[in-house]
């Protein structure tokens, strides 16, 4: 099997540190205001991590082949920056929108989310963008189920996407999560029906669709990390990491400051 599939006991472990990833992120929303750097929230979330989690910030010091090591603790990707924004002490001002992307190791386990945060009052093209990037990820989510294929799930995410006029980035995806940050299989933000691997009870992925404003092309900058959209339009991202049940899925990035599934969940559910 190309990827690992996780036991009952490993599937505990990953609640644990899924829910803490998230609690992160309730715990940083009542700082994201106008004029606090990315970098005092990095600072806010290390040491929250750290001392009040007792666990790990996956990104410090994270070094995949041909990286050089991550510096932070999260990342922080503001306004054209697609992903892996490294928090520096510009501050934010008001109708930035950011995504916080924070991944944290509790008990040798990985639990990986993101949401997209409105600085201040955002204009009404920014909550667009954040809100239908929101749905997609959803969409994606609401495929899982065993027997599905992972094509099943780029396709939700890229046909309602580019329906909005919106783009889908394809340089990155979401990826299978355990006691690795980041294991097989790829799961791609695009794709067609049918196609791909077919999901399995136990399996735990990432999903964390990147939805640009306008063309989906990439520019990686110089800081060897961050990667902003090529046109300068704005780029959203969320994230969850799921769980295949017997039945369907189980998201385990929740907590309770997660901000409500979309009706079209709630009404399936
Ligand atoms: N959290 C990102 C993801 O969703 C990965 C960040 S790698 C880092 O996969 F080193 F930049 F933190
Ligand atoms: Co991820
Ligand atoms: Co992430």
């Amino acid at each position: 099997m190309p990827f690992s599939i996780k036991s009952p006991s490993d599937i505990e472990g990953m609640r644990t540190a899924g829910r803490l990833a998230s609690e992160v992120l309730d715990m940083l929303t009542a700082h994201v205001q106008p004029g606090v750097s990315t970098e005092r929230l990095d600072q806010i979330a290390h040491d929250y991590i750290t001392q009040v989690q007792q666990a790990i910030p996956a990104p410090l010091n994270y070094t995949p082949p041909g990286y050089i090591p991550y510096p932070k603790s999260i990342c922080t990707s503001v306004n054209h920056q697609i992903c892996h924004g490294i928090p520096n002490e510009r501050p934010l001002k008001n109708g930035d929108i950011v995504n916080i992307d924070v991944t944290v190791i509790k008990d040798g386990w990985h639990g990986d989310t993101s949401r997209m945060f409105v600085v201040g009052e955002g204009s009404i093209a920014a909550k667009r963008l954040c809100g239908i990037t929101y749905d997609a990820m959803w969409r994606g989510i609401a495929k899982v189920k065993p027997g599905a294929r992972l094509g099943d799930i780029g396709h939700a995410i890229q046909s309602f996407a580019e329906a909005q006029g919106f783009s889908v980035v394809r340089e990155f995806c979401g990826h299978g999560i355990g006691q690795k940050f980041h294991e097989e299989p790829q799961v791609l933000h695009y794709g067609r029906p049918g196609t791909l691997e077919e999901l399995v009870p136990g399996m735990t992925f990432t999903i964390e669709p990147m939805i640009n404003a306008g063309r989906r092309e990439i520019r990686e900058l110089g800081d060897g990390w961050t990667i902003v959209t090529k046109d300068r339009s704005l780029s959203a991202q969320w994230e969850h990491t799921v769980l295949v049940t017997e039945t369907g899925f189980e998201v385990l990035t929740l907590s309770s400051g997660s901000p409500p599934a979309p009706s079209f969940i709630q009404s399936a559910a």
